[in-house]
């Protein structure tokens, strides 16, 4: 009878030694809160397909943001969300806009305790729901679209965001803002790309969460999710054009695009655990097939195990107050 001479259930077996061993943590400061605020809002508007999560009023943000902060949360990513949508999405480019404002107000609430960061990108804010201008037949114009992100990024900065987060997969769009940013005198301002940023079902919820006008999708711009080759070259893009942090996205079903991209990333690496992602487990939940808490801790440890230095997700502050810092 042979018995084997490797057990590796040995340093299963007490809660102190799986504690000691555990290879991968997850800290309140490595996590991001994405939050919305809506423009001329009286009061937070329940976003239903995101149980728990709201579109916050300037007031009710400022209070959020604050406690996110208290529990230790790493930053914060604002979204806007405009009471009047146009072609271009001017609202996105005015200073008074709702995503300038709210930065505003963030900032002075939370100083340089937390990261500030805003969405750079236009689809809350066009009346067709797409992440850039539109050519004369109907088309993302991607060269227009950056001129605008460049004028985003530098009124962004300027409201006192740390670093912004384009998003909306424009070819050259790093490196454009950080010019923008360099010629108006916010050197210091940060670029967080969304390098990896994949077409995808699961940004479902958000559309409801930015009551995005969107008709059609965002396959011409966002990557195909057969393809993980890609995903390097956007890496390498972004590098080059000088992304101070990049970003995957979705998370969950891209891990191994994570993966990939962490392993030869020479800056911090960022995944977003998405709407659709929060709905799902919220959902199964809430109908008692799956355990709340410890299913949103091993998606997180599972992000950080695959990569991520941080995590974007509407658990931040949740999970701050659950964790030891
Ligand atoms: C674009 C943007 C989107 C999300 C973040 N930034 C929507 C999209 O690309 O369709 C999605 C975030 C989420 O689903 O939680 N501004």
């Amino acid at each position: 009878m042979g018995f084997p001479a490797q057990r590796p259930r040995r340093l299963r077996s007490t809660p102190a030694l799986r504690r000691m061993v555990a290879e991968t943590e997850v800290r309140p400061r490595q996590l991001i809160l994405p939050m919305f605020v809506r423009e001329g809002a009286t009061d937070p508007v329940p976003i239903s397909s995101m149980p728990g999560v709201v579109q916050h009023t300037r007031d009710s943000l400022r209070k959020a943001a604050t406690e996110a902060v208290a529990a230790g949360v790493g930053g914060i990513m604002l979204f806007g969300v405009p009471e009047h949508h146009d072609a271009t999405g001017s609202g996105a480019v005015d200073p008074d806009g709702i995503l300038n404002v709210a930065l505003r107000d963030v900032r002075a609430e939370v100083g340089d305790d937390a990261v500030v960061m805003g969405d750079l990108c236009l689809d809350e804010f066009t009346d067709h729901g797409h992440c850039g201008v539109l050519d004369a037949d109907g088309r993302v114009d991607n060269d227009a679209t950056l001129e605008v992100y460049a004028r985003m990024g530098v009124e962004q900065a300027r409201a006192g965001a740390h670093m912004v987060g384009p998003s909306g997969m424009m070819d050259g769009q790093v490196g454009v803002i950080r010019e923008a940013l360099d010629e108006a005198g916010f050197a210091d301002t940060g670029i967080l790309a969304y390098t990896a940023k994949y077409a995808s079902a699961f940004y479902g919820p958000f559309r409801e969460a930015v009551n995005s006008q969107l008709r059609g999708d965002r396959k011409t711009y966002q990557q195909d999710g057969a393809n993980a080759r890609e995903a390097l070259r956007e890496l390498a893009l972004d590098l080059d054009e000088g992304a101070d942090m990049v970003m995957v996205k979705p998370a969950l079903a891209y891990l191994d695009v994570l993966s990939r991209v962490a392993d030869v990333a020479d800056v911090p690496v960022a995944a977003y655990q998405i709407s659709g992602e929060y709905a799902m487990i919220e959902a199964a939940a809430a109908q008692g097939w799956l355990e709340r808490e410890r299913t949103i801790l091993e998606t997180l440890t599972s992000i950080r195990r695959a990569g991520a230095d941080v995590v974007l997700t509407y658990w931040a502050s949740e999970v701050a107050g659950m964790i030891d810092r």
